[in-house]
């Protein structure tokens, strides 16, 4: 199947390293230009020469939570590429409890990048019968490690995809997302916790029917799916790439 991604103009934030850099990687075997961003510079420089080697890829330094450096790098993101098919928001500050440093981190890196990304980047969207796919999680659906701020924000984060569904949809502009499970990839969360936190990786490990966590390439095909015009009448969905994880039953 031709996914129909070929340049196709993609803004992806956060795509160092794990889910968004193999997004990244996946757009451009497709065929789509990429613009990305990330907070270190010197990883911005090694993603950007490697992604080169693809296709034409444009890195950035921009830290999310700056809404007014975000917003900045959003409008020369979608300059670079000539305009955008295609927004990504990938940036999260992760998971953490006991503090309320937490819910404040989440609210601002992950829900507000959320709100302030797919408001700047309708009006383009709108001119491309673009799409927007959230990276959301499975711990936004069924309780996981305890009260977290990151759980809660991510559910909101799905409230909020699929208002906006309703709300671009009549515009043309397709918005979903994609929930991955537990993701292993040498240096990601599920990395540390394997070494660090043995019986929690082995608890979660058999939760998993499939017997394996995703790889970012795994959560990547799904978004390069789902945001492509093979998908073209699906928005409002929730993606959840899980190895069957979740138990929940989908009516
Ligand atoms: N890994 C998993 O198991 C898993 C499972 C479910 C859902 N997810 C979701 O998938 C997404 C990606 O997760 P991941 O594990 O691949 O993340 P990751 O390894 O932490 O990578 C995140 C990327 O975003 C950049 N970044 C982080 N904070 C940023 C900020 N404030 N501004 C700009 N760039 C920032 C990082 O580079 P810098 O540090 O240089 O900024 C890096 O390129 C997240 O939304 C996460 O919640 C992950």
């Amino acid at each position: 199947m031709d996914l129909g991604l070929s340049n196709k103009r993609v803004v992806i934030s956060g795509a160092t390293r794990g889910i968004g850099r193999a997004i990244a990687e996946t757009f451009l075997d497709e065929g789509a230009t990429v613009a990305f961003c990330a907070r270190k510079g010197d990883e911005v420089a090694e993603a950007e020469a490697a992604l080169k080697k693809r296709g034409v890829a444009h890195g950035a330094v921009c830290d999310v939570r700056n809404g007014d450096s975000y917003r900045d790098w959003l409008a020369t993101a979608v300059e670079k590429l000539g305009g955008a098919d295609i927004f990504i928001p990938n940036v999260s500050a992760g998971g953490g409890m006991g503090s309320e440093e937490n819910w404040r981190n989440s609210f601002e890196i992950d829900m507000l990048g959320a709100v302030r990304g797919a408001e700047a980047m309708a009006p383009h969207l709108e001119k491309t019968n673009g799409a927007i796919v959230f990276i959301s999680t499975t711990a936004a659906t069924e309780t996981f490690v305890g009260p977290q701020a990151y759980n809660a924000v991510k559910a909101a984060i799905n409230n909020y995809a699929k208002n906006l569904a309703t709300q671009l949809g009549p515009k043309g502009v397709r918005v979903n997302c994609v929930s991955p499970g537990p993701v292993y990839f040498e240096g990601g969360s599920w990395a540390m916790i394997e070494q660090r936190m043995k019986p929690f990786f082995d608890t979660t490990m058999a939760q998993i029917p499939m017997g394996r966590m995703p790889a970012p390439a795994d959560v990547a095909r799904a978004v390069a799916f789902l945001s492509s015009p093979a998908a073209a009448i699906i928005t409002g969905v929730n993606l959840v790439v899980d190895g069957g994880m979740l138990k929940r039953v989908d009516y």
